[in-house]
């Protein structure tokens, strides 16, 4: 592309840029949008990973790998609902930032915005068809039932965050919308199409499911190992076939994400082999490097660092995908995210973070008490005094919440 090319691109960019600015400073924003991506991805990965461990063991005769299944389809169904909720935060991010390109993204691949949700709740439903066809066993060494709904699952789990992927890549790649929406002066608006994607980052983000489960297994047996009634064999077990996918898995994606790096657009200039773009493979190996340290022999005590230790390793996958973005639109196309015009609104901003803070502080302070406890109980757990008090609290702050909520609104239309 030439500079005048270039040019019109980037005007095109601004020209679609939302007049009305912003509430705060863009770069929250973005500092947030990677942190809620990182958590979306972690429990995306986490609910394949999951899942994979359930579908083997469906086909493996072993009585432990069985037992290991049914645990983990709890821990998928799950996970997808976190995956869903927590995906909500980056989409409003990246929508705020990054409007033109997210937008225009969108309306070009319109069709399959729209079927996003119709094949997530069909693969949400095949998943739980599986879960309600098999969860009554009294014997988990059993074969399960309607083996098929699971594999359904994944594989629209799989459509479904290829669909995000695309989205994803085709606003990094403004100089060819004119191209998909005009294809040979003729006019396409359908948006039936899914017009760019890159296989090797696609692969990567799913592979991580791996070493993210293997997290997770070594986790599972450290939590379960304290009850009374826990099987050791059973537990020493997962954390076996965790320690395995952690070393094995972390090494896959390490080789996915060069490949990854090895196929970035000429536009992302020389991104691959700059600070960012080295840290997010050399923390993808040096997670399988930490956990052959860490998790040595049976090393009891450390194990729960495995799964926050997958979010670090995320978090800095996620900041390299975004500054890698920003080489994109601002080092090649000069569109530059820093410079949207700001409508300082301190209390939305304020309203945001305590929010944040307050209402989801308390409200995951006590189901997370509840789960954990509930978790850790041989039979049925009564909560204590101070957790109902958690509870009360919590349901209070929301009340408030909501009291401030309409009596700001009727002062505002009032005036
Ligand atoms: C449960 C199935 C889902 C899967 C397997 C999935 C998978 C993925 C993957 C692989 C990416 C990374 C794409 C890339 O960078 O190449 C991604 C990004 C993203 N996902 Fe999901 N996702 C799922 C559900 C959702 C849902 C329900 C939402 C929102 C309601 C969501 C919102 C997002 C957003 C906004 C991004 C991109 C953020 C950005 O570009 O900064 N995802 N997802």
């Amino acid at each position: 592309m030439d500079a005048q090319q270039i040019a019109q691109v980037t005007d095109m960019m601004y020209a679609l840029r939302n007049p009305a600015g912003l509430p705060t400073y863009p770069i929250i924003f973005v500092a947030l949008g990677v942190l809620t991506f990182a958590m979306h991805i972690l429990f995306v990965q986490l609910l394949l990973g999951t899942s994979l461990v359930a579908l083997y063991a469906a086909y493996n005769n072993h009585p432990l790998w069985r037992r290991l299944g049914a645990a983990m389809i709890d821990v998928a169904k799950v996970s997808v609902s976190v995956a869903i909720v927590i995906g909500v935060a980056p989409l409003l991010f990246v929508q705020v930032v990054y409007d033109p390109q997210w937008y225009t993204s969108n309306v070009l691949s319109a069709d399959w915005v729209i079927s996003f949700i119709i094949l997530l709740i069909l693969a949400y439903w095949a998943m739980y068809y599986f879960y309600f066809q098999n969860y009554k066993r009294e014997d988990k060494t059993a074969q399960p039932k309607s083996r098929w709904s699971l594999i359904v699952s994944m594989a629209l789990m799989l459509v479904v965050g290829f669909i995000m992927h695309s989205l994803t890549t085709q606003m990094l790649h403004p100089e060819l919308w004119q191209s998909w929406y005009s294809n040979q002066g003729k006019l396409d608006f359908s948006g039936s199409q899914l017009h760019a994607y890159n296989p090797w980052r696609f692969a990567f983000f799913i592979s991580m499911a791996i070493p993210v489960t293997g997290a997770m297994l070594v986790t599972y047996r450290r939590f379960k190992s304290v009850r009374s009634d826990a099987d050791h064999t059973y537990l020493n077990f997962a954390a076996e076939v965790g320690k395995k996918w952690i070393l094995v898995g972390s090494i896959i994606s390490f080789v996915l994400y060069v490949a990854w790096m090895a196929s970035l657009p000429e536009t992302a200039g020389n991104f691959a082999t700059s600070f960012w773009g080295i840290l997010g493979g050399l923390g993808v190996i040096g997670y399988a490097l930490w956990a052959q340290i860490r998790l040595r022999g049976e090393a009891k005590f450390c194990s729960y660092m495995a799964l926050p230790m997958a979010l670090v390793i995320g978090l800095i996958v996620a900041t390299s995908r975004e500054v890698l973005r920003y080489d994109i639109l601002n080092g090649f196309f000069n569109y530059n995210f820093f410079d949207y015009k700001i409508v300082m609104d301190w209390y939305s901003t304020g309203l945001f973070f305590l929010t944040f803070a307050l209402v989801g502080g308390s409200v995951l302070a006590y189901f997370l008490t509840i789960a954990w406890k509930a978790g850790q109980t041989v039979g049925v757990y009564t909560p204590s005094a101070t957790v109902n008090k958690m509870g009360t609290v919590a349901i209070w702050i929301m009340v408030l919440w909501m009291i401030q909520f309409f009596a700001v609104g009727f002062y505002i239309w009032a005036k």
